[in-house]
């Protein structure tokens, strides 16, 4: 941890408070907040028990012998438990009254709609579990799933799990290198793709980036292409095959497999603050007990809500929120496959009114593109059918959430902020909407069951208002296993901060600054490092950099970002060229944004680029961002500049600005 991280200022107060309404709380899991605090309390008191019993409403084959084996820094849940995650998501629907139920509402970016009941989806994972099984893929293999927002991309996630596959979905915006990278790290045995993906009506051509990506993944032997369009696909013999020649061919008769509750369930890259991405691993039992659990009492799940999440598959909110948390409790989701502002910025307003949906849950960034774009889109839409919203991925400014409580939730609805990150695979900070009253801005507490604090550097607790560092004092069910094949970087990425020592547990570090108000509500600052978040995503700068570095004409980069209205964050990449270069700046520049692009894909492309002749470092060569950032974000720097190597650095960057 670096010096400059040792306190955080908070600036933001906020002082309005919303209550849920009398008619929400009657009806809601959890009414009042007597009620949710008495939970909290007792969860406390004893965690292993509260998530017994939540793990209780799944369904086992077999059951648990052990709740929780904590081995600092690794956790097991519910040892000796044997379950299936796809099992849990339909099976046990189908028995019920629920098996004509719809669990999947899908609208395509050309207005098609697909409705799936449980029977139904039922059906398709059956037929592509059994696919996966004639390709020779068994349990225990990592298949990469790379593909847009269609039906096939959750029937293949819940076909992986069906068989003891873990899936690695990797997202489809991202490049063909991003897709090589995370299949040899995980050494995944089959891809499952698209010909093309659907994005405001153009094609992005999935399958030709696979090929791309196949030069250079040995361990891949087969591929699946859904089909998007019409266009003509090559398809290479032998490796190459037709989705639904597969599932055509394919028996609907398939049993779930019964696998130990530590199964591995999925990898899901996540940018670190250096190197590689890191591939998060989550297991089966812990973690579909605290998604379901969460997805049923943060979004006051009930069986005639349609419930509406914007991610994208491809984020962890898309695995936990799309997939296996609304699934598990036999929820009925709408899934959309293109972008909010296609054809018109009222996409997502169209829908709600479509298809009623009650309950929907979207990121910051998003609402802050709404809110560009004005009032008038979604006045036009009749959305009284919804009754809760919620966000997620970054701290919500109180401007968006007080437009979002107004404009889109009528001030009807409560809003629920959610705190939660990959790694902790589940929502962990979050209001429960008919108990907890809400301020714009703070994910309010600690749900029941998760022990998070804010403390000083020394672990010792921060007095009200205080920034700290958000910690996490006791293992969660849905906590990461490791990082996938480095089990070094996850002690070092999240433990070394409070580690175990005599008379000290060992405490998880989100990596993330906070504040907790004299009412115990904590209100996240924002993370700690040098990873900057991007319209909701989180990106390493490391990387970004060293995509820049590999264009021939690039000495050095350093990538920064500023605050920005839409995107939370802009990037600001300063870059010193090699010195036989001569070319056109102002080209160069596009020429780098678009080399970014490719390399990692289109939302890390920087918004600025600065040419400089040098950057600012410390003796020992490490690049000082934090006067970089000062510089972007306030025009100078105030900041201690002590440990900087070459003070006339500053001056001629702060010159460049002024050019
Ligand atoms: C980081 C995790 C969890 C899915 C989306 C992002 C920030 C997330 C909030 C929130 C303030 C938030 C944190 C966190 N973050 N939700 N409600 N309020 N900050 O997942 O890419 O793993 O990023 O996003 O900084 O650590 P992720």
């Amino acid at each position: 941890m670096k010096r400059e991280h040792d306190s955080i200022t908070s600036v933001m107060m906020e002082e309005r408070v919303f209550a849920p309404s009398v008619q929400f709380s009657k009806g809601a899991h959890v009414s009042g907040t007597k009620q949710l605090a008495s939970i909290t309390s007792r969860a406390a008191k004893d965690p292993v028990t509260f998530w017994e019993r939540q793990a209780s409403a799944l369904s086992w084959f077999a059951p648990w012998k052990t709740a929780m084996k904590w081995k600092y820094p690794h956790v097991q849940w519910f040892v000796g438990g044997r379950l299936n995650a796809s099992y849990n998501c339909l099976d046990r629907h189908i028995i019920s009254w629920r098996r004509t139920k719809a669990a999947l509402i899908w609208e395509g970016e050309d207005g098609t709609v697909r409705t799936f009941t449980y029977q139904q989806l039922h059906t398709e994972v059956c037929k592509c579990a059994n696919a996966l099984v004639s390709l020779g893929i068994q349990q225990g293999d990592v298949v990469g799933i790379y593909m847009g927002m269609v039906p096939e991309a959750v029937i293949s996630m819940l076909a992986c799990s069906r068989i003891g596959a873990t899936h690695n979905v990797v997202f489809g915006g991202f490049s063909s290198d991003a897709v090589a990278e995370r299949m040899n790290d995980s050494k995944a045995v089959a891809l499952i793709t698209q010909d093309v993906a659907q994005r405001r009506g153009e094609h992005v051509h999935l399958k030709l980036a696979v090929n791309e990506a196949l030069k250079s993944c040995p361990t891949i032997k087969n591929v699946i292409v859904c089909k998007r369009s019409d266009e003509p696909t090559k398809m290479k013999a032998g490796r190459d095959h037709w989705f639904h020649d597969l599932i055509n061919a394919a028996s609907h008769v398939s049993t779930a497999a019964s696998l130990p509750s530590e199964h591995p369930l999925f990898i899901l890259y996540t940018s670190g603050s250096t190197g590689k991405p890191k591939g998060i691993l989550h297991t089966t039992g812990g973690y579909l007990t605290q998604v379901a659990y969460t997805a049923r009492m943060v979004f006051d799940l009930k069986d005639d809500d349609v419930y509406f999440c914007t991610a994208d598959i491809g984020w962890i909110t898309g695995h936990s929120y799309i997939v296996y948390g609304p699934l598990a409790n036999g929820a009925t989701l709408l899934m959309y496959e293109g972008a909010p502002n296609w054809p018109e910025p009222d996409r997502f307003w169209r829908l709600i009114e479509k298809h009623r949906v009650s309950i929907f849950y979207t990121a910051p960034t998003a609402i802050r593109a709404f809110m560009k774009w004005g009032e008038s889109w979604p006045r036009k839409h009749d959305l009284t059918s919804l009754r809760l919203l919620g966000t997620v991925g970054e701290p919500i400014n109180p401007e968006a959430w007080m437009w979002y409580y107004n404009v889109i939730g009528q001030m009807r609805c409560p809003i629920v902020d959610t705190w939660w990150q990959t790694e902790t695979g589940s929502i962990m900070i979050s209001p429960l909407p008919g108990a907890s009253k809400t301020k714009p801005g703070t994910a309010t507490r600690p749900l029941p069951g998760i022990l998070a604090d804010v403390v000083r550097r020394d672990g010792t607790p921060c007095a009200a208002n205080e920034g700290g560092l958000l910690v996490i004092k006791h293992p969660w069910p849905a906590m990461l296993r490791t990082i996938y094949g480095d089990d070094e970087r996850y002690l070092n990425s999240y433990w070394k901060e409070f580690p175990k020592k005599r008379n000290h547990p060992g405490w998880y570090f989100t990596g993330d600054g906070a504040r907790k108000d004299e009412s115990g509500n904590i209100w996240i600052i924002g993370r700690v490092d040098d990873v900057v978040n991007v319209s909701g995503h989180r990106l390493g700068t490391a990387e970004i950099e060293s995509a820049l570095v590999s264009h021939r004409h690039v000495a050095e980069a350093a990538v920064v970002a500023r605050p920005d209205e839409i995107k939370g964050n802009a990037l600001v990449a300063f870059v010193t060229l090699k010195s036989n270069v001569n070319a056109d700046l102002q080209n160069l520049r596009e020429e780098l944004r678009n080399h970014v692009g490719k390399e990692i894909g289109h939302i890390a492309k920087p918004d600025e680029i600065r040419f400089t002749d040098a950057l600012p470092k410390t003796r020992s060569g490490k690049i000082m961002r934090r006067l970089l950032r000062e510089l972007v974000t306030r025009g100078d720097v105030t900041g201690d500049t002590t440990t900087l190597e070459d003070r006339g650095v500053l001056e001629r960057l702060r010159v460049a600005d002024e050019e």
